[in-house]
């Protein structure tokens, strides 16, 4: 499998590491950048990095930060800024952008390469998956924010009054569990998750197949499509089966992000699969309160857990004038540096970068996502590494959508695919 276990947190060196402060990272960046700029970004729930615009606005005279709310549709979000990059607009001078853009913006000229800036010293302090995932044609185009990866969020006293002790270890258990509990205590849902046709149904769609063994692309040679496999429709037939087995209701083939929230938090489903960041969610407003929920590595399929690797970055619009440019930089070196890292994971609960958090007991008293982080990210599968990974994921979206709406057999929609996107890898520039 091309997993990439990602999370080296071993390194005792680590431990007493500097902390980085924007001090610590001045270098490479050449000037001091200043005037006003506009950061892009999606949803951002918990306010912690309106809150840190904010600080950072106070407490710089030379730059202003606006934030641009983008979709929180990663899609739409991509589609927006394409049709910006294509006419060469630099509107945003920064772009909070998703793992998956990196090689499609950088292979198009949209983005800037910082590998001077974010210096190798500076790379070693993050989570080298992270770093990975914005490096393409051995440069560095992106500096890791947060990391993302797929979990399992379950209702620890709803399972305990059903006489369960422990979270799912199969998908198999899950249903069994999910259908023992919604009959015992009347729960309207077992089991909702991203089934939408978007990019959000394709991690969730990847994470059933990968769990089976199956894999998009050939480890050892990215132009060959390997998707056809028993594995891959087992994957697929399984995420079918939660909603033919009346576990997952059928709208879960509706559902993105933000309607996974509502029906797990407002107490009507057993099992929800979604980020990191919904942790933070339980316990404002009607939510349920982080007492009653608990988190847990996603199930287990034939070939084992997999967790759909996510996360976002700051990219630098290339069209962006030089001065702007140096601005953004500057806010990017503030925004992961350590104590604003410490802030966004503690309140927005996202897991940090910076491999020194994860030591920090602050944080992994506060933050259960980052306390599990070391066994969810160790079972981490990014999505195919591609320039042209958007139309790849276009026909993933619409064929894991038809399967799971039954409009398709998993069999069908893999078959579909494995020609689809041999001939969009074919396109790929080598
Ligand atoms: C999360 C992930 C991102 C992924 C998206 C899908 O935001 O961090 O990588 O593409 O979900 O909806």
């Amino acid at each position: 499998m091309s997993r990439r276990s990602f999370l080296k947190m071993g390194s005792a060196g680590l431990a007493g590491a500097a902390l980085l402060g924007s001090a610590a990272c001045g270098g490479g960046g050449g000037q001091q950048g200043s005037g006003e700029i506009t950061v892009g970004f999606g949803r951002e729930t918990s306010g912690a990095l309106e809150d840190l615009i904010n600080k950072f606005n106070k407490e710089n005279e030379n730059v202003t930060v606006t934030w641009r709310r983008m979709p929180s549709s990663t899609s739409q979000y991509f589609d927006q800024l394409r049709t910006e990059f294509q006419a060469q607009s630099a509107d945003l001078t920064l772009i909070g952008g998703d793992v998956i853009w990196p090689a499609q913006f950088a292979a198009n000229g949209y983005i800037v390469d910082l590998s001077d800036r974010f210096t190798e010293e500076m790379r070693s302090k993050f989570l080298e998956g992270p770093v990975l995932s914005n490096t393409y044609d051995d440069k560095v185009w992106g500096v890791p924010w947060f990391t993302d990866a797929g979990l399992l969020y379950y209702r620890a006293d709803l399972l305990e009054k059903s006489g369960y002790s422990e979270p799912p270890q199969t998908w198999e258990e899950l249903q069994e569990m999910a259908q023992q509990v919604m009959q015992d205590q009347n729960v309207k849902f077992g089991f909702i998750f991203q089934g939408a046709e978007y990019e959000g149904g394709v991690v969730d769609g990847l994470e059933y197949i990968n769990s089976y063994g199956g894999e998009v692309l050939d480890p050892n040679d990215a132009s060959q499509v390997i998707i056809d496999s028993p594995n891959s429709v087992e994957g697929l037939a399984m995420e079918r089966s939660m909603i033919e087995s009346g576990v997952a209701p059928q709208a879960v083939s509706t559902y993105a992000e933000p309607e996974t929230e509502a029906p797990f938090l407002g107490g009507d489903a057993v099992f929800a699969r979604n980020w990191p960041y919904m942790y933070s969610l339980a316990g404002t407003g009607d939510f349920i309160g982080q007492d009653q929920i608990a988190i847990a590595p996603l199930p287990a399929g034939s070939a084992g857990s997999v967790s759909g690797l996510g996360g976002w970055n700051f990219f630098i619009n290339a069209f962006a004038p030089e001065e702007s440019q140096n601005a953004a930089w500057e806010f990017v070196q503030y925004m992961v540096a350590e104590k604003q890292q410490k802030e966004f994971a503690i309140k927005g609960s996202y897991l940090p970068t910076l491999k020194s958090l994860y030591d920090d007991p602050e944080v992994k008293n506060s933050v259960p996502t980052v306390r599990l982080a070391p066994e969810a990210l160790a079972n981490t599968v990014p999505r195919p590494v591609s320039p042209v990974y958007s139309d790849m994921s276009l026909e993933m979206a619409e064929q894991f959508n038809a399967s799971l709406k039954g409009d398709a057999s998993p069999e069908e929609a893999i078959g579909t695919l494995q020609e689809q996107l041999q001939s969009i890898a074919e396109q790929a520039p080598s």
